[in-house]
């Protein structure tokens, strides 16, 4: 079976240097060593309200990094704007709510259908890959073929939240079921969100998942470990090798 590729979220990097208004530790050195080290994408999110990822380090990395560049980004007038600028290889919509620690849940494609269509085609005119990020849901899956999205990523959050056995269980299904109905109907799957390298093995059993975009794990393991032999070892995990 292929070995899926990694995407390594690197705003948690940005994350530690807003903390602090410094200009380190800087994301786009963290990029150029994620990739060092083998991981296939970069993957950052420039969300509304900068929290971590800054405008320049976008334009920097667009230039400096080999390696396919994911933004994650809103289905704003602005993002598009600055997709359409930077033409990352792909953008990935995802919801955004100002508040939130995190990305908390997938997008609404089917209840913002018409408005995610018109992001959508407007971004595959401008030469870019279009993912959209939905919860493991059939609907979803459906109405993102519907907007004419190239991929989905399937938010594994409730997966890498569920507490016990059974509740992980059912989210494994759920996920498993969106990922055959995503790879039947011609999309390509990725998956992400609160992975890590335990939960996400039994995960590799679904081989139609071709990407998944992990951050926070392997930056916070990198700490103990350097970020080079933390991304090898989540490389391993998705080789099955560990
Ligand atoms: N994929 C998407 C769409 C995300 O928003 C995030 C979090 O920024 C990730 C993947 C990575 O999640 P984590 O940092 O929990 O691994």
């Amino acid at each position: 079976m292929k070995r899926p590729r990694l995407g390594i979220n690197v705003d948690h990097v940005a994350t530690l240097r807003q903390a602090r208004g410094t200009d380190y530790p800087d994301p786009v050195a963290a990029a150029l060593l994620v990739l060092q080290a083998g991981a296939e994408q970069v993957t950052i999110h420039l969300r509304e309200d900068r929290r971590h990822i800054q405008d320049r380090d976008l334009a920097v990395l667009r230039k400096v990094v080999t390696g396919h560049l994911n933004l994650e980004m809103a289905a704003t007038d602005e993002m598009v704007g600055i997709a359409s600028q930077y033409k990352p290889h792909t953008s990935t919509l995802v919801p955004e709510k100002r508040k939130e620690l995190t990305t908390e849940g997938g997008l609404d494609v089917c209840q913002g259908q018409k408005k995610i269509k018109k992001v959508v085609e407007k971004l595959k005119n401008e030469g870019i890959r279009v993912s959209l990020f939905i919860d493991p849901d059939l609907e979803q899956v459906r109405c993102s073929q519907d907007v004419g999205a190239d991929a989905i990523e399937i938010h594994t959050g409730c997966y890498a939240e569920a507490l016990g056995r059974i509740e992980q269980k059912r989210e494994f299904v759920r996920i498993a079921k969106a990922a055959r109905e995503g790879q039947e109907i011609g999309l390509e799957v990725a998956a992400g969100h609160g992975l890590h390298y335990k939960n996400v093995a039994p995960l590799l059993a679904l081989s139609e998942i071709v990407e998944y975009n992990i951050g926070h794990s392997i930056i916070a393991r990198a700490i103990f470990v350097g970020i080079e032999k933390a991304v090898r070892e989540m490389k391993d995990v998705l080789a099955g090798g560990k």
